[in-house]
């Protein structure tokens, strides 16, 4: 598995999922500017490569910005460190050596046909990797992607989810590729991974550094979650994308359909149009879940906090 992302503090919990999951061989973390900028979310990448003892994975550096639009960040959701301002100490780490879309197209061409990639933030560094090397297409065995809302309903304009919003000339150009792309949207995290006080008190009560870690920097979205999106608690749309990417069964519904980015509107620019009927007569380009098991994604979140 090959992971790229924007980390911050649902990212953090996701690595933390893949790094401590059996089933999978994470084989190197690319970095991209998204919720925070890209040294940030490179410090935080690497804060938590070592908080889970992991770094044995190399994280390398990838894109500073979107591929057309200037970089819009998500510090009013995650905290101005991306780690909900709990005062770590995120600063002082060294990336390995390389650029982050150099180190996935050497991935894909080690691991050609057998190689997983899930993406946590904008598509900027997939869509440079399929610029740099067309041949991607044909050697990632699958590429899971935390983006977009079947629904309809974003988190950062009326019809936008953030990670699309970033970059959407990158989702245009990943959803053109021919790659088999799989979405699991933030209407799943809104209705399928929220983490309410008490859940949150009882995994904390595990009492590990991870999990203290993994639910304290949570702190920031909390309050985002309160006040702007209204939910119960606070919600983690990476860690239920990698959750799903390691166990499909996750995953109670999906649905195969056509799928187009917006990227020229002020008003709709990032949404990702999904063609439920057919009405374009598109051939479906992805996999979209639809329905979730929060039970399910529960029991694999306490089992990594409690690794
Ligand atoms: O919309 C949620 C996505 O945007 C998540 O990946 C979160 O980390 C932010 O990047
Ligand atoms: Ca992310």
């Amino acid at each position: 598995m090959f992971i790229d992302t924007d980390t911050a503090s649902d990212d953090a919990v996701a690595l933390a999922i893949a790094f401590a999951a059996s089933e999978v061989d994470v084989v190197g973390v690319s970095v991209v500017a998204g919720n925070v900028p890209l040294d940030m979310a490179v410090q935080n990448a690497l804060y938590t490569r070592e908080v889970c003892g992991r770094t044995d994975v190399p994280v390398y550096v990838g894109a500073d910005r979107p591929l057309v639009l200037p970089l819009g960040t998500a510090q009013n959701v995650h905290g101005a460190d991306g780690m909900g301002d709990i005062g770590l100490d995120l600063t002082g780490r060294t990336a390995d050596v390389g650029h982050g879309v150099d180190a996935l197209i050497a991935a894909s061409q080690e691991y050609a046909g057998r190689l997983e990639l899930v993406t946590l933030g904008p598509l900027t560094n997939l869509a440079l990797a399929l610029r740099r090397d067309p041949g991607l297409v044909d050697r990632l065995a699958r590429v899971v992607i935390m983006g977009a809302v079947a629904d309809h309903i974003g988190n950062v304009t009326p019809v936008a989810e953030f990670n699309m919003w970033v970059d959407p000339h990158a989702v245009a150009a990943v959803l053109a590729s021919g790659l088999p792309l799989e979405f699991v949207g933030w209407d799943i995290s809104r209705r399928d991974a929220v983490v309410v006080p008490t859940q949150a008190e009882r995994l904390r009560a595990i009492g590990t550094p991870l999990a203290e870690f993994c639910i304290d920097i949570q702190a920031t979205v909390a309050q985002f979650c309160a006040t702007e999106t209204k939910l119960a608690g606070f919600d983690l749309p990476d860690p239920i994308t990698m959750a799903y990417a390691i166990d499909g069964d996750i995953a109670l519904e999906t649905r195969q359909m056509y799928l187009r980015c917006e990227t020229e509107s002020e008003l709709t620019r990032g949404m990702v149009a999904m063609d439920v009927l057919g009405f374009t007569g598109g051939e479906p380009n992805a996999t979209v879940i639809i329905r979730a098991d929060h039970e399910r994604f529960m029991a694999r979140l306490e089992a990594t906090l409690t690794s």
